[in-house]
């Protein structure tokens, strides 16, 4: 039995795609429990990028079976449009599981999510405008539609009209926009209804299954654990549970099934969307970075936030997560700076913490404490081994592995899928 989970341990994009792929050549199956197509994930194969939103990163390998649980929400047109686009790499409709439990996205869920941004102004979250939060909303308020629901036209038509009751009042006399009918929403998904009554299935079962008899399971998370309902930059989060936690509620697997708790972290640090970012580079170094790191959303195209490593946050991460190892991503991006900052603590009305401050406003407030480490002038980005990295790299990466108290167990040196070093 193995259970490896795959997570983000910063605000999303940390390169999740890479190291999914980098561990799928062992796995089994590969399983999204959180999130919908609010991700992108990239991976690079042959010098194709390939960018996957709703299907998990590891479906891109031979053989292995994609499961998308319950703890997902899943637009079904972006869902089929992504997968015909997998086509030519040789993925088709088997190689797609679906939970029963898993709650399906619509057209009132995306219509509400743009309308509720619109009407917070400067207030907004900066979401990626897919309908995530209202999604989830429904779930929670238990006006959601699960998968299992598609198997029958009768009851699909009656659970839709109840959560229409509930949310043409909220686009009519809240926000000011158009009421939708069932027949509506219906038809947006009808075309493609027939291709996923096969796919859903019981995933709890299938899992506990595969895991008795010894297969190998990747947890594949959506965003990073900064944007956790829970424990995340509350109110600017997404709306599922991004960490380790989330995967026996998103998957339906007990949590003593997962052995590796991989985190994924960039070697610096970038977000998108708003929300406090104490170590944000908002000049010419943040400039530098996003130039260098590529640092443009996969989602929505937006440029990212860029800033220094933040231990203070790393370590939180750490501790609602419990990594067991670490995958240091774009540690190439960072060549060239003559010294590079690091985030160890921060100081907020004269005290220094090495811990997360109680409250939003204080986070917003905090000003980082730094340590600097001598930068790097060599190309990194045909190291393949520890010892192929220049000293100062490899004292960047050590200092990390103490700050975090976590290993370091795979180091990023560029994007493709062999631009990787093996640290142990
Ligand atoms: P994810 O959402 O966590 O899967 O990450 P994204 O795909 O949204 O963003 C990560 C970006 O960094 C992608 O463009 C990757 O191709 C790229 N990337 C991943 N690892 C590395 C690395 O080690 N070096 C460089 N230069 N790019 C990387
Ligand atoms: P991956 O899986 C980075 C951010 C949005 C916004 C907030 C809420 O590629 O790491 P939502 O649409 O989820 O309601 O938006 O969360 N966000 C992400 N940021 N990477 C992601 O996914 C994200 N998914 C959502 O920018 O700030
Ligand atoms: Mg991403």
């Amino acid at each position: 039995m193995a259970g490896i989970a795959v997570l983000g341990a910063q605000w999303g994009d940390e390169g999740k795609g890479k190291a999914t792929d980098y561990l799928s050549r062992q796995i089994d199956y590969v399983v999204k429990f959180n999130g919908g197509n609010n991700a992108g994930h990239t991976v690079v194969i042959d010098e194709k990028h390939f960018a996957l939103h709703l299907l998990p990163s590891g479906i891109l390998t031979d053989e292995v079976q994609a499961v998308i649980g319950n703890g997902a929400v899943i637009d079904i047109v972006a869902l089929f449009d992504e997968l015909d686009q997998l086509k030519d790499a040789g993925v088709d409709d088997s190689r797609l599981v679906i939970s029963s439990k898993a709650h399906i996205l619509t057209l009132y869920h995306k219509a509400l999510d743009k309308a509720k941004e619109h009407s917070l102004g400067s207030k907004k979250i900066g979401t990626t405008g897919k309908g995530i939060g209202p999604a989830y909303a429904d779930k929670i308020s238990r006006l959601g539609i699960q998968a299992a629901d598609l198997l029958s036209d009768a009851g699909l038509r009656a659970k839709i009209q109840t959560a229409l009751d509930y949310n043409n009042f909220l686009l009519t006399d809240l926000y000011g926009k158009p009421a939708m009918t069932v027949q509506q929403v219906i038809d947006e998904f009808a075309p493609y209804l027939e291709r996923i009554k096969p796919m859903i299935k019981d995933v709890p079962l299938l899992l506990t299954n595969a895991l008795a008899e010894g297969k190998t399971v990747l947890f594949e998370a959506s965003q990073g654990a900064l944007l956790d309902i829970d424990f995340g930059t509350y109110p600017f989060v997404t709306s599922s549970n991004t960490i380790s936690a989330g995967i026996g509620t998103g998957a339906g697997i007990p949590v003593r099934s997962i052995d590796r708790v991989v985190g994924v972290a960039k070697a610096y640090l970038t977000r998108v969307g708003n929300g406090p970012f104490p170590t944000e580079q908002d000049n010419d170094i943040g400039e530098l970075i996003r130039t260098r790191g590529a640092e443009v959303g996969v989602t929505t195209g937006r440029t990212r936030r860029c800033g220094h490593y933040d231990a203070v946050l790393a370590r939180y991460s750490n501790m609602i997560n419990g990594f067991t190892d670490m995958i240091l991503t774009k540690l190439d991006v960072l060549t060239g700076f003559d010294k590079i900052p690091v985030c160890v603590a921060y100081k907020l009305r004269g005290k220094v913490s090495e811990n997360m401050p109680l409250s939003l406003l204080d986070l917003d407030a905090v000003e980082p404490v730094y340590e600097m480490l001598p930068g790097w002038k060599e190309d990194i980005t045909k190291a393949r081994h520890f010892a192929d990295l220049p000293m100062a790299a490899k004292k960047y990466v050590s200092f990390i592995e103490q700050v975090t108290n976590v290993k370091v167990s795979a180091i990023g040196v560029g994007p493709a899928r062999e631009d990787i070093v093996v640290k142990e």
